[in-house]
């Protein structure tokens, strides 16, 4: 989507001489088949392969062949389609070793069909939906000649400020690893070689979740077991599923930037976990280290890049540039470039291409006759796996779900946006083709809707922050500004509501709010919309907040004044549908936050599994010296794992088989689930542990286990854990991974703050 700069892109190498004329028919062995093409390549074909290259529209398709044919280009990423790619590939099959590029894309919740945002996908808390989505959006994009994508993104994020967490998985380390390893394998399949998978790269190799004040692209500062405990294991999670690429972070850890940190990528990745895959760098990321001040120059930066096991370079021309000179001048080693373009080759010879470089390209004549078809599309897959992801926040009087039969004032920015019911990296979705709230209601009521639209306000009233997500994004000016004066809209909505016997009020974020580079300094509503909802509160009637949004919002206002509220993150293509099935009752929600609600957003960090303190608050009276900002009352707005249900559901207390675990024992933690409302649901049954005294200190609770249950209405269930030593492991002060015998608090709940708890000794 971005503006992407032409220049320095394309890399005049001069040709060494041809020493073999024709590669050697693939073999089975795959080292062996590599190492005999290296032999053949050319220096200037070995750092051809180094480079990835962004295609933009305006970028002259013929000077591309050429430069392909040259063996000047390794693979491309933003070029999308079998036509758009096919000719490309006939260019590399005119090169000298006819090496097959691949094509990357960010496919990231869904390829043509979206899925919901990745933080929504993670509230499902349904790993098969999670899987379902991600099988889809390989299947969707491999038809379309793409071969791998910069994807799963499992940054932990604890900071909301920052816009990325709506690409993530949230907060917690057990939950974003357990998605990460089944995204890697949905985006895999039955291996990158699949005609109908594509490759994974898990990014932001590392902590970029972790940017300080949860401003985009700032440092990282962490000490190692913090890293090991908490941020690294979802990175370890997609690798140890067999994720063959890692997309190296754009921020610094502890001083060194993650471009150029040898520890991170040669100590942790390769020798520690030992990783075999392809390490891209990010966006332009070489060239940044200049700006991050430990490169002198372009030339250094390449250096440093290179040396510390970045094998491609995206989208900047200085491996092409400064390779060759670093080479001659013995600052960096033959080794270094071999190395990278083994890496390079392997991932391509793991994606099927040597083999058939036409695999996901396919014959022209059997290309879609409209890229964009429907049939193309997985529009119930897509439904299902939004309903999953619903979280229901609010719901005084049952207000939710609303009757057919009322008359339904709809209002807000959000209900006719379909742009933002996509979300943001929305890969190849067409807004036409999104199900806007306002549809799908609308479908839902049928011929006899009394349902009255009124837009009630703009996203934002202030023209700077209209300015900066319009620049942001890209094509068009994607956040459409109703001309007319504020009141105006208001009074308009506030006349349906009126009229209605409920409101609907579809309120939050615009998607590029939720974005990369979109950090935030409030995490409220932007008051445009806090005026509207002011205004609807004031008229009595019964109101429904429907919030679309990538990241927890702070919503003490809107707590009190909404009668229900409904968090739908951005649902994606079928977002209308799945929201309205939630509103009327034909879905019961089922939803859990990955991701803790703050008060407001003094209080951040907020995130559930935080370090034991000597002082932890405890209310009392003022001034008890205890942890606790003295201005508003201490704690989340909504907790990790909370969500409810259109019924009721109550856990009995826990039965532990054992007040002691040995070593190589078992113990099973049991609570008998049951339904005690009127309407069969599901919700999400979970296992917390808190290790009670270590050698280091440790957090007050930690998520070891899961499970999504469904109920019928009045019926119970016995919901067993085995808890083994496994569970009880962590990062020691000299990062060995090993658990210490002592007292364990074992919660379950169905959130994370309100559990039952029993204790037992590990021996
Ligand atoms: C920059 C982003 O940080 C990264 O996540 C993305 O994959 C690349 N751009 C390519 O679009």
């Amino acid at each position: 989507m971005k503006k992407l700069c032409l220049l320095g892109l394309f890399v005049s190498l001069a040709s060494q001489s041809v020493l073999a004329d024709n590669l050697p028919a693939p073999i089975e062995n795959k080292d062996a088949f590599i190492s005999n093409l290296m032999k053949q390549m050319t220096l200037e074909e070995k750092i051809g392969q180094l480079r990835l290259i962004s295609i933009g529209p305006e970028m002259p398709r013929e000077m591309i062949r050429k430069e392909i044919a040259a063996g000047n280009i390794g693979g491309t990423f933003n070029s999308i389609t079998r036509d758009e790619n096919r000719p490309m590939q006939d260019a590399a099959m005119r090169s000298r070793l006819k090496i097959p590029m691949f094509f990357a894309y960010d496919v990231i919740h869904g390829h043509r069909t979206i899925f919901p945002i990745p933080l929504a996908l993670a509230s499902s808390w349904d790993m098969d939906a999670i899987y379902h989505s991600g099988r889809i959006a390989a299947q969707e994009a491999a038809a379309d000649s793409l071969d791998i994508t910069f994807a799963p993104m499992v940054d932990i994020s604890r900071d909301p400020r920052w816009g990325r967490t709506s690409e993530g998985f949230g907060e917690d380390t057990y939950l974003v690893s357990r998605i990460a390893g089944v995204m890697v394998k949905a985006f895999q399949g039955n291996g990158a070689n699949a005609a109908d998978s594509i490759m994974a790269s898990v990014k932001h190799f590392a902590l970029y979740g972790a940017v300080e004040g949860g401003r985009d692209y700032n440092t990282v500062d962490m000490s190692p077991v913090k890293m090991y405990q908490d941020y690294l294991p979802p990175y370890r999670a997609a690798i140890d599923a067999g994720a063959g690429g890692v997309m190296v972070a754009l921020n610094s850890i502890n001083g060194v930037p993650a471009t150029a940190n040898t520890w991170l990528m040669h100590d942790l990745l390769r020798k520690e976990w030992g990783f075999k895959g392809l390490a891209v760098s990010d966006h332009g990321a070489i060239f940044e280290l200049i700006k991050h001040g430990v490169a002198r120059d372009g030339r250094e930066a390449a250096k440093l890049a290179i040396k510390a096991g970045i094998d491609m370079s995206m989208n900047d021309s200085l491996y092409g540039k400064e390779l060759p000179g670093l080479l001659k001048s013995g600052e960096i080693e033959q080794s270094d470039i071999d190395n990278a373009v083994r890496e390079v080759l392997a991932a391509k010879y793991d994606m099927g291409l040597f083999k058939d470089p036409y695999l996901r390209i396919g014959k022209a004549e059997d290309d879609p006759a409209d890229t964009y078809a429907e049939s193309r599309l997985h529009r119930a897959d897509a439904r299902d796996v939004a309903r999953r992801s619903l979280v229901l926040l609010e719901n005084r009087n049952q207000t939710l779900p609303l009757k057919k039969s009322a008359k339904i004032a709809l209002v807000g920015p959000l209900a006719k946006a379909p742009i933002d019911m996509m979300g943001s990296w929305a890969a190849a979705g067409r807004p036409a083709q999104s199900v806007t709230l306002f549809d799908g209601m609308t479908r839902a009521l049928g011929a006899e809707s009394k349902l009255v639209y009124a837009r009630g306000a703009n996203i934002t009233g202030d023209k700077k922050v209209l300015d900066y997500l319009n620049f942001l994004n890209f094509d068009a000016p994607e956040v459409v500004d109703d001309p007319r004066p504020a009141q105006v809209l208001i009074d308009e909505a506030v006349k349906a509501a009126k009229d209605a016997d409920v409101v609907v009020a579809a309120v939050g974020e615009s998607r590029g709010m939720s974005h990369e580079s979109s950090s935030r300094t409030e995490l409220n509503i932007p008051a445009s919309q806090r005026e509207l909802i002011k205004a609807l509160k004031a008229t009595g009637k019964p109101l429904v907040l429907v919030l679309m949004n990538g990241r927890p919002l702070s919503l003490l206002e809107e707590q009190q004044q909404a009668d229900a509220i409904l968090e739908t993150w951005f649902s994606g293509t079928e977002g209308g549908n799945a929201i309205a099935d939630v509103l009327f009752g034909d879905y019961n929600p089922s939803g859990k936050l990955p991701i803790t609600f703050p008060r407001s957003v003094g209080q951040i960090p907020t995130y559930y599994n935080h370090l034991s303190i000597g002082r932890p608050f405890t209310p009392g009276k003022p001034g008890n010296y205890t942890s606790q900002y003295f201005d508003d009352i201490t704690g989340p707005l909504y907790p990790f794992g909370y969500g409810l249900s259109y019924t009721e559901f109550s856990l009995s207390d826990m039965a532990l088989s054992s007040t002691t675990l040995n070593k190589t024992g078992k113990l099973d933690a049991s609570v008998t689930l049951e339904n005690t409302g009127k309407r069969d649901g599901e919700t999400v049954v979970q296992l917390y542990i808190q290790d009670v005294t270590g050698s280091i200190i440790r957090p007050v609770k930690e998520l070891k286990n899961f499970r999504k249950v469904m109920l019928k209405a009045g019926e119970k269930k016995v919901i067993h854990f085995t808890i083994t030593e496994d569970d009880l492991k962590f990062f020691n002060a000299q990062l060995q991974y090993a658990a210490e015998p002592g007292k364990f608090n074992v919660q379950i709940g169905l959130d994370s703050q309100d559990v039952k708890q029993q204790s037992f000794e590990l021996l």
